[in-house]
């Protein structure tokens, strides 16, 4: 399982990179506004830290429009993943750029149905957003098992990314399914190695050395 950081925070990225665990970025608009910073700016610096695909988002509506948009977001690095929404223009453009050899993140994604246009369309990614699905009380995790079943199915190649990733539940349950990528925002990550069972050994193990009266060095 590949594991994308979801965040145009360049701090914490480079944490994360620095200790092996990206695979790759994705951003958004609102992530962009949240970092304060200028997207062709902070995606090229992105670029710089992480060698996998950084994900950086169309705005335009109009295919003709997104696949400008996206024609130049490319020239940021020879890693960018232009991402566009799940429409029937986003569909357009992620047919015309992907046959241009431009790796395509098609976002957005809500139903199994909408993944298979995605993969006909030529995507490289496809993200089924889970905590949105489960903020309207639908099950995001039985969305991941059936595009996974389809794309086993017919052997469509392109990549499950599961986005919209709110806890560690989440991450197992998708790396159970078999999603390719997971997208995650950092404290997300970190919150992986936390373990109330690890907090009361360690609590005990640093006790108990205190009484050996010992050092190592
Ligand atoms: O990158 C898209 C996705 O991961 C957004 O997540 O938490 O805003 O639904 P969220």
């Amino acid at each position: 399982m590949k594991f994308f950081v979801d965040t145009a925070d360049v701090a914490a990225i480079r944490e994360l990179n620095d200790l092996g665990m990206v695979d790759g970025v994705t951003t958004n608009p609102s992530l962009i506004l949240k970092s304060g910073r200028d997207i062709l700016e902070v995606t090229k610096e992105i670029c710089d830290i992480v060698e996998g695909p950084v994900s950086a988002e169309v705005v335009a509506a109009k295919a003709e429009d997104m696949i400008r948009e996206g024609e130049h977001l490319v020239k940021i690095a020879p890693n960018i993943t232009v991402k566009v929404p799940l429409t029937w223009d986003g569909l357009k453009a992620c047919k015309v750029l992907s046959s241009q050899g431009h790796k395509v993140n098609v976002t957005l994604c809500f139903s199994a149905a909408q993944a298979i246009l995605a993969a006909k369309a030529g995507a490289t990614f496809i993200s089924p957003f889970i905590g949105r699905l489960d903020d309207i009380n639908f099950d995001g995790m039985e969305l991941i098992a059936q595009i996974r079943e389809i794309y086993d199915n017919y052997d469509f190649q392109t990549q499950i990314l599961a986005a919209s990733i709110r806890s560690v539940n989440h991450i197992t349950d998708a790396a159970r399914i078999g999603a390719d990528v997971i997208t995650a925002p950092p404290a997300v990550i970190k919150a992986m190695a936390n373990h109330v069972l690890t907090d009361k050994g360690l609590e005990q193990f640093t006790a108990d050395w205190a009484k050996t009266g010992q050092k190592i060095v």
